[in-house]
């Protein structure tokens, strides 16, 4: 918690102040007030990557959720895409003791997930893999994750990295996505909506609609099968090939 009262208080807040151009613009406020995207100051800034992992970890209530509600036994193996601190992958590996994973991310983000998984999960059932999502994933596993990474970016460069998730799957592979639905039907949680506005300023960022995530998932070679309600008005969107 006290990383992400710093980040936010810090970093965020100074992005927020530039929500005017943000929202005039459509360019992240980040880049208005540091003069460079979120995730290349994480990369070039010393600690910021580590510190912004920590703070994430904040808000992964639903990591264990997320691990139970996929029928993961006819799988063998899992790569959480640009899965940052682990957890996620930790999470799912401690449910399925069958497992084996991979995290793969930025190769300044990896140490955090060795030393969270070294600490939960026996050393030969996963590894790590530095690499950029929108050159290629790993390839040939039966399920991705892919946890808060689509918020952060726009249409097309979505359908880029889910193009590369896609030609790394089998055709019996499954993407799974954990993201926030922004609802169209006048329920209205209140959190999509509010993280809609908090990416647009921290990252140039946005939350989807169901009907958003599932144009992506199309412009890239996968549908939507079904869709599971997590914590924090969170939700699981289990993609397929098309
Ligand atoms: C918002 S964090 C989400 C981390 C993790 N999936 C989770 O839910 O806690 C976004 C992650 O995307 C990673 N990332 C950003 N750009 C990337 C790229 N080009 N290739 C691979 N990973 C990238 C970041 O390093 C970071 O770990």
């Amino acid at each position: 918690m006290r990383d992400m009262v710093l980040l936010y208080g810090e970093e965020f807040h100074r992005a927020w102040g530039a929500v005017v151009p943000a929202i005039r613009t459509g360019t992240s406020g980040f880049e208005h007030a540091f003069g460079t995207s979120l995730h290349a100051y994480l990369r070039d800034e010393p600690d910021a990557g580590p510190r912004f992992l920590r703070a994430m970890n904040a808000g992964n209530v639903f990591f264990p959720e997320a691990a139970a509600a996929f029928d993961f036994t006819g799988a063998r193996t899992v790569v959480d895409v640009a899965g940052g601190s682990g957890l996620l992958l930790s999470a799912v590996l401690q449910a399925h003791p069958h497992l084996t994973g991979t995290v793969f991310d930025l190769p300044h983000m990896l140490p955090v997930a060795e030393r969270h998984l070294g600490a939960t999960v026996e050393a030969h059932r996963y590894e790590t893999v530095a690499g950029d999502v929108f050159d290629k994933v790993p390839a040939g596993n039966d399920v991705y994750l892919l946890s808060r990474v689509l918020q952060d970016w726009d249409d097309e460069r979505c359908a880029t990295l889910l193009a590369n998730i896609r030609e790394a799957m089998e055709d019996t592979g499954r993407l799974l996505v954990l993201e926030r639905v922004v609802a169209t039907d006048g329920t209205a949680p209140v959190l999509p909506l509010l993280w809609d506005l908090h990416l647009l300023m921290a990252a140039g960022g946005r939350e989807r609609t169901l009907a958003g995530y599932r144009s992506v998932l199309g412009a890239a070679g996968l549908r939507l099968e079904s869709v599971h309600p997590l914590a924090l008005e969170t939700s699981l969107l289990v993609a397929a090939p098309a």
